[in-house]
Formats: structure tokens, C-alpha cells, sequence
């Protein structure tokens, strides 16, 4: 896509550590242009971390096989090592995770983290111009005494303070590009709020391009511009929020969606769970990964993995059933 900050092109990651290689992203593409957020849904081993963490590089080099393309800001991402890879990361690409002491490291102050972060990123920077900066951004996020919060250690914030302080550190260096997994799920619900409007506020602020893990479909459509769908380390279903909540067309994104038509909101509504177990990564069939669980699949949808079907204002679904009525 012209005008994209972000492309990945036919991602493919293959985990080599056991007997058989788990094959746990089987071909994603996906682009975004700046200041676009896409809602990244699927059930759990679907492969949205793992694609999430190959655009930082972050899988174990030796037991990984990653093929494709991914191109940040202009950069390869696939041709990056050593200090460019590290350069990269934080500065064109940053991500928040679930549990923000992930990120944190426990035996610094939150104020040392964050100048740390900016002077490894900008040569030049004076330790009183960075920690101007890191309480800048404290009181962006709306930390209470962001002074005195800078020299805490993450223990001894909150589980929502310690969020704004990991958004503060991933947004310390100007990324382009915000990678967010999962961030609210381990909050209370009204702190998730809090937070999920705070990210929204500063995504736009800052015209940031955003991918958005979440489990929790209302959390989807009130993020996103576009949601995609991930089922067996494909995405399966991708569109505008409008088109893919009113008018779904992969059997599994129906599925997901259901709980719609028996009259519940969507906010807060986890994932329901769908008949059926997840296929073995190790031993994909060879044709559509869902079609064991499928009430419409066929014999033909055991034969080779269906290609996306482009079905107009880049809503595309993967499902030859679909093909066969657009
Ligand atoms: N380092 C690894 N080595 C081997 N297998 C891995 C590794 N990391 C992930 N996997 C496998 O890849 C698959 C996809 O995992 P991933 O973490 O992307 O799922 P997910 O969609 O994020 O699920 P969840 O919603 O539970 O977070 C899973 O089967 C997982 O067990
Ligand atoms: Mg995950």
C-alpha cells in the first residue's frame, strides 16, 4: 500500500525448538498508514503475539525461522542486527505489553528508564533535558506528582500507574509506531477504561499507527478503524470496524460476533468460545485451518488454504464459500 508506515508481506514464523516446527504465523500481510489503528482479534494461540513481536525482532534467532517482509518508516526490518536493530526498537516501532513489568526493569527508578531510553536514542541529550522530558511525559499520561513519581521504583505504583509509566517509556523516544498487546486486559474495568482512553487520546495526538491486540470485541470497535481477524496464524477476515461487525463474512468471524445477534453489547464481551479445539500448529491441514470446526466447509475446503477474496473498501475474507456468493 502507497503511503504505508508500516507493511508486513507474507509473514511467516516457524518455531524450530520442538520435533516438528509449530508453524504460528502462516502468511499475514497487513499495512498501515500513519495515524491508523487496527484491532488485532483471534482466540488464544491464534499468533497475534507472535506477529506483534516479529516486527521488534524479538523471537529467539536460533530457534525461529521467519520469513516475508517488514518494512517500518522505510526500513527493512528483516535486515536489521546489532546496533541498528536496537536503534529501531523504541525509536520507529514501540510496544506495550499486558504486564508492564515486562518492559520495566525493577531495580531502576522510573525516571532513570525513561532518560536511560532517551539518551541510548538520542545522542547529545543532557541528563537534565532528558528527565525534563521523562516528567513531560509523566504528566502526559496523567501520572499524579509526576515529580515525585519519576524517582519510584515500578513496585511501587499501582497496576494503572505502572501502565501509564510503561506508555510514557514506550512513547519516549517519538515511535511511529505503537505495538499494544493486550495492554488493559490484566486492569480493573474502570482503570481499563481510563487507560484505553488515554491511549486512544494520545494515539491520536501524536498520529500514531497502531495494532491492538485484544480479546474483548467492544474494545475492538471502540479503538479501531479496521479490525483483523486471526485464526491458526492467518488472518482470515480484515475490514473496515463498519463493515466486519455488520457484516462479517468468514464462518469464524461470525462465530466471534455472535454473541451480537443474541442481543448482548458488545462492550466488555470476551471472545466467546467457538465448538471445537484449535488446530495442532506442528500439522496444519493442508487446506482451510477452520474448516474442522466449519458448519458451511466442504470437501473442497480441505484441499488448499483459500486465498483472500477482496470484496470491496478493503474488506477481504479468506473462505472460499465467501468467494463463491460475492
Ligand atoms: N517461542 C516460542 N516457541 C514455540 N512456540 C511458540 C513460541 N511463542 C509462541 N509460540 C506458539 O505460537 C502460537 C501462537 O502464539 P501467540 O502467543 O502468538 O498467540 P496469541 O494469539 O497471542 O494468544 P493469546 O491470546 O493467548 O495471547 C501458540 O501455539 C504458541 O504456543
Ligand atoms: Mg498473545
Amino acid at each position: 500500500m502507497t503511503g504505508s508506515i508500516l507493511e508486513i508481506r507474507d509473514l511467516r514464523v516457524a518455531f524450530t525448538g520442538a520435533a516438528k516446527p509449530v508453524r504460528a504465523v502462516d502468511g499475514v500481510d497487513l499495512a498501515l498508514v500513519p495515524g491508523e489503528v487496527v484491532a488485532l482479534l483471534g482466540e488464544s494461540g491464534s499468533g497475534k503475539s507472535v506477529t506483534l513481536r516479529s516486527i521488534l525482532r524479538l523471537h529467539p534467532e536460533n530457534k525461529t525461522r521467519i520469513e516475508g517482509s517488514i518494512v517500518a518508516a522505510g526500513i527493512d526490518v528483516m535486515a536489521l542486527s546489532g546496533a541498528a536493530l536496537a536503534d529501531f526498537r523504541g525509536k520507529t516501532v514501540s510496544m506495550i505489553f499486558q504486564e508492564p513489568m515486562l518492559a520495566l526493569d525493577p531495580v531502576y527508578t522510573l525516571g532513570a528508564q525513561i532518560t536511560e531510553a532517551i539518551r541510548k536514542h538520542e545522542s547529545g541529550v543532557s541528563a537534565d533535558a532528558a528527565r525534563k522530558r521523562a516528567l513531560g511525559l509523566f504528566e502526559r499520561v496523567r501520572i499524579p506528582s509526576p515529580e515525585r513519581r519519576l524517582d519510584s521504583y515500578p513496585h511501587e505504583l499501582s497496576g494503572g500507574m505502572r501502565q501509564r509509566a510503561m506508555i510514557a517509556l514506550a512513547l519516549a523516544c517519538n515511535p511511529k509506531v505503537l505495538l499494544a498487546d493486550e495492554p488493559t486486559t490484566a486492569l480493573d474495568a474502570t482503570v481499563q477504561v481510563q487507560i484505553l482512553l488515554l491511549l486512544r487520546e494520545l494515539q491520536r495526538e501524536l498520529d500514531l499507527a497502531m495494532i491492538f491486540v485484544t480479546h474483548d470485541i467492544g474494545v475492538g470497535v471502540e479503538v479501531a478503524d479496521r479490525i483483523a481477524v486471526m485464526y491458526a496464524g492467518r488472518i482470515v477476515e480484515i475490514g473496515a470496524v463498519r463493515d466486519v461487525i455488520r457484516a462479517p463474512r468468514h464462518p469464524y468471524t461470525i462465530g466471534l460476533l455472535s454473541t451480537r445477534a443474541q442481543g448482548g453489547r458488545l462492550s466488555g464481551k470476551r471472545l466467546p468460545t467457538i465448538t471445537g479445539s484449535p488446530p495442532d500448529l506442528a500439522s496444519l491441514p493442508p487446506g482451510c485451518a477452520f474448516a474442522p470446526r466449519c458448519s458451511s466447509a466442504t470437501s473442497a475446503c480441505l484441499e488448499a488454504a483459500p486465498a483472500a477474496v477482496e470484496l470491496g473498501h478493503g474488506h477481504a475474507v479468506r473462505c472460499i464459500h465467501t468467494a463463491a456468493v460475492a
